[in-house]
């Protein structure tokens, strides 16, 4: 890699071919599993212990809000790539309304799961972000919430953020269908149901992410969930209080994907990824490159104590020959971080890939659609889209092409690992997104180079 001042900091950063690739990776902590540490220490009197953190800017967007609505957060290193936090916190009913803007950055996670804390505290707060996060939709997380009794506000007719939240208890039960996919939302309704008075049920069609539930669980909230008739349905009752617990937070396994995508895809890899998170419904793309082809061993570790029962693993991939599958919509939400990287695979194997139902990508840090297709057709894909479905052709060769990340970290990741397998060099602009969830990400793409 030759790249403008530090790794992965300049506005481009160019990746060389690489001719073997071997090592052993500890990735960051979970991001969501970190913003829900943090969030839920903060609701929790007394002092909770986050060991193996994420330390990308999202995570420390969370952080720094958690301290803004009153609580005290430590930061200090931690093993390889993560932090440890300890939050002391008055617990919900100490909390104090913030002075400013609560600054969410780039995080879509932090500015809608805070929407759903703020709904149930008698305090008004402001959510704002950076000019991504000013363009992503809020109606999504306005409407249950005003349901709840809870009074927001928002820009260009309620549609995007800033985000203004009257907070009001005790807020209203409620029975709510997700109208899209979304872990964020069902986490922000969970969460301002414990400040309701009654019982709050959430209804999926699509199993989302499952991690708030998990940790309420294990500090002390009843939780129940069911699967029947095609739906999910989680109900929380309100007026419980969370409790202060110790948690490790596993390995980001949307970090492992763009390791476990480069080693399938380059001709001499093997790559070995310590300690990470395989929670059923975060593990889909471990699952869906399977299915394309991929060599991936998983030696479970365990599920970590006191951490809500996340289950961990060590992977490990290896060279592979891969061939195009059909994604459904169902897939794309179980692997909706994922899907970037995974079109990248489908560009290189054998046969085409058809993804059905991909339309929630336009909304994420970036037109996620647009930006794939862009950057992997100059790099040599050949990709259709038609209104929200893919078919990604395969069978390309891959040539060192200048792409733009659209300052997305997933695209600027996905493009970086393309580098490692076109032919020539590779110039990714606008590089330093990665750090939203993986700093020191062009460090590990460096150490892997064997
Ligand atoms: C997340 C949920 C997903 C995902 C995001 C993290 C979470 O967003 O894309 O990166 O931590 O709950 P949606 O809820 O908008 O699908």
């Amino acid at each position: 890699m030759r790249a403008a001042p530090a790794a992965g900091s300049g506005q481009v950063v160019v990746v060389r071919p690489a001719a073997r690739l071997r090592g052993d990776l500890r990735l960051p902590g979970d991001k969501s599993i970190s913003h829900r540490a943090l969030m839920l220490a903060l609701l929790a009197a007394g002092e909770s212990r986050i060991e193996g953190a994420g330390d990308g800017a999202d995570v420390r967007s969370t952080a720094a809000i958690a301290a803004a609505l009153g609580a005290r957060v430590e930061r200090t290193p931690g093993e390889g790539r993560t932090v440890d936090y300890v939050v002391s916190s008055p617990g919900a009913d100490g909390l104090r309304e913030p002075p400013a803007t609560l600054d969410c950055g780039n995080s879509g996670t932090s500015l809608r799961i805070f929407a759903g804390i703020l709904a149930g505290l008698p305090m008004t707060g402001v959510l704002d972000g950076d000019a991504s996060l000013r363009g992503r939709p809020v109606a999504r997380i306005i409407e249950p919430l005003r349901r709840m009794g809870a009074v927001l506000h928002a820009r260009r007719d309620d549609s995007l953020p800033p985000v203004t939240v009257v907070g009001h208890t005790p807020l209203r039960a409620v029975d709510v269908a997700m109208p899209v996919p979304s872990a964020q939302i069902k986490s922000a309704v969970l969460l301002a149901a414990l400040r309701a008075d009654g019982e709050t049920t959430v209804r999926e069609a699509v199993a989302t992410r499952d991690h708030t539930e998990r940790m309420l669980r294990a500090r002390g909230i009843e939780v129940r969930s069911t699967a029947a008739e095609g739906q999910i349905v989680v109900s929380v009752r309100g007026g419980g209080s969370v409790t202060a617990v110790d948690e490790r937070v596993p390995g980001d396994v949307s970090a492992a994907a763009f390791w476990l995508v480069v080693g399938a895809i380059h001709p001499d890899a093997e790559l070995t990824l310590q300690g990470v998170g395989v929670n059923p419904t975060r593990r889909a793309a471990i699952d869906l490159l399977r299915a394309m082809g991929a060599t991936i061993e998983e030696r479970p570790i365990g599920t970590h104590a006191g951490e809500a029962g996340e289950p961990v693993a060590d992977l490990t991939v290896r060279s592979s020959e891969l061939r195009g599958i059909d994604l459904s919509p169902r897939d794309v939400a179980a692997a909706i971080d994922e899907i970037p990287v995974l079109c990248l695979a489908a560009a290189v194997a054998s046969g085409p890939t058809r993804i059905r139902g991909a339309g929630e990508l336009r909304h994420k840090e970036s037109d996620r659609i647009a930006g794939i297709v862009a950057g992997l057709v100059a790099l040599g894909a050949r990709i259709d889209v038609e209104g929200d479905d893919l078919t990604i052709h395969g069978g390309a060769t891959l040539s060192g092409a200048t792409v733009d990340s659209l300052d997305d970290h997933r695209l600027a990741m996905t493009f970086a690992i393309a580098g490692l397998v076109a032919r020539g060099d590779t110039t990714v602009g606008r590089p330093g997104s990665a750090g939203i969830s993986y700093p020191g990400f062009f460090a590990d793409l460096e150490r892997i180079r064997a």
